[in-house]
């Protein structure tokens, strides 16, 4: 018999945890695992938002079953059809076969897609309500944070923004689900690091999303993945509103490629340089070593990059290459951007550079330095200048 979380007047948690996999959407490292957030409303009419990764189908039936004792499943909101939370719906529907799914007609065309599943759906639109005897909930659609069929539950009565994958976070939640009863310093880089390489390519959409949210009174943000905010929706709120606007803070992310220490050296001197002229906040990602979420992670972070590589046969080292494609996908705006490399007997590396600084528009600051073979003084100099003019241009100076 589960005890579960009464994370408001008749709203219980029955998310689960994953430690197990290593690799979110077998892509993204998850170091602290994750959760699958679901919330189940008993009201008169009874309503679960959102459902888990099948993975952890049993132990979430277990948990609606003891919550539900005995009473039937009224309705299944889909504010996301991503298999992470949606996963379960078509082993939900066996369960409780009468259980009407609540979604937008983007939703319905995955849920024949994924699930087969075609009958008993109630379509809802933008302002639509449902009535669940104590308490109504509003739908407000949420296209492309991150996925087309995204929508936002709200409870008026409770003032809880049910928001899909909104404001979630790498992270599984450990023994505690409320941000106010427990240690939540570990997720603030992991909302970071999530919003990254998950959302990161859908600014403009996060933004009208939060438009939308700004005319709403909310108490609670239920999300998808990581803890209820309800101390920290203002911190939340706010992390989301900077990184969907691209808005670095003052600090420099240089990533580069090194085969054998050369350009690893230009990446060191530019490094010194930049903390000889102030900048506080300075991080190195050899893209070989660094996995590309962290990399992500800082880039949307921080206002000022810096990249460097080597000319590998006749481009740029693949690995830097692969980070660089990732970074042009999500359209990261307004960066100060520097750049360096080093080659052997015929340089392409800062020219290609230079090539995608203007596909991203990005401002160029400084030099660009390029060096043949091993560093000279003359080099160092130039990475020093190079350094110091970012610093300046973060500055303001
Ligand atoms: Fe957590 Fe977009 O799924």
């Amino acid at each position: 018999m589960y005890k579960l979380k009464e994370i408001a007047t008749n709203v219980y948690y029955v998310g689960v945890n994953d430690r197990q996999k290593t690799l979110f959407e077998n892509l993204w490292p998850l170091p602290y695992g994750v959760s699958y957030n679901s919330y189940l409303i008993l009201d008169e009419k009874t309503v679960l938002v959102d459902t888990v990764d099948i993975c952890y189908s049993d132990i979430f039936l277990k948990k609606i079953g003891d919550a539900l004792q005995g009473r039937p499943l009224d309705y299944l909101i889909v504010n996301h059809m991503e298999p992470d939370h949606a996963g379960s719906i078509r082993l939900l529907r066996q369960q409780y076969p009468d259980v009407r799914i609540v979604g937008n007609s983007k939703t319905f065309g995955m849920l024949e897609g994924f699930h087969a599943i075609t009958d008993g759906l109630y379509e809802v639109k933008e302002g639509d309500v449902i009535d669940t005897g104590n308490r109504t909930l509003t739908f407000f659609m949420a296209p492309m944070v991150h996925w087309p069929e995204v929508m936002f539950t709200y409870d008026q009565r409770e003032k809880i923004l049910f928001s899909a994958d909104a404001f979630g976070t790498y992270g599984t939640l450990d023994g505690g689900v409320i941000d106010a009863e427990m240690n939540v310093d570990c997720f603030w880089e992991e909302m970071i690091r999530y919003y990254a390489n998950i959302v990161g390519k859908y600014g403009n959409p996060v933004q009208k999303a939060l438009q939308k949210l700004a005319q709403l009174e909310v108490r609670q943000i239920c999300s998808t993945h990581g803890p209820v905010w309800r101390e920290h929706i203002a911190k939340a709120v706010d992390t989301y509103s900077r990184l969907s606007r691209y808005e670095g803070e003052e600090g420099v992310v240089i990533v580069y490629a090194s085969m054998y220490g050369h350009t690893e050296q230009m990446a060191e001197t530019v490094a010194f340089s930049l903390s000889e002229n102030g900048i506080r906040n300075i991080v190195l990602h050899n893209a070989s070593k660094s996995h590309s979420s962290y990399i992500l992670k800082d880039v949307f972070k921080y206002k000022g990059l810096m990249v460097g590589s080597p000319t590998y046969s006749n481009q740029l080292f693949p690995e830097l290459e692969s980070v660089l494609g990732k970074i042009e996908l999500r359209e990261v705006k307004g960066r100060l951007f520097g750049y360096f490399g080093s080659y052997t007997w015929a340089g392409a590396a800062v020219k290609r550079l230079a090539a995608f600084g203007e596909r991203m528009k990005w401002e160029e600051v400084g030099l660009p330095v390029e060096q043949k073979q091993g560093q000279t003084t003359g080099k160092y100099e130039e990475c020093l200048a190079l350094g110091k003019a970012m610093a300046d241009k973060l500055k303001g100076l």
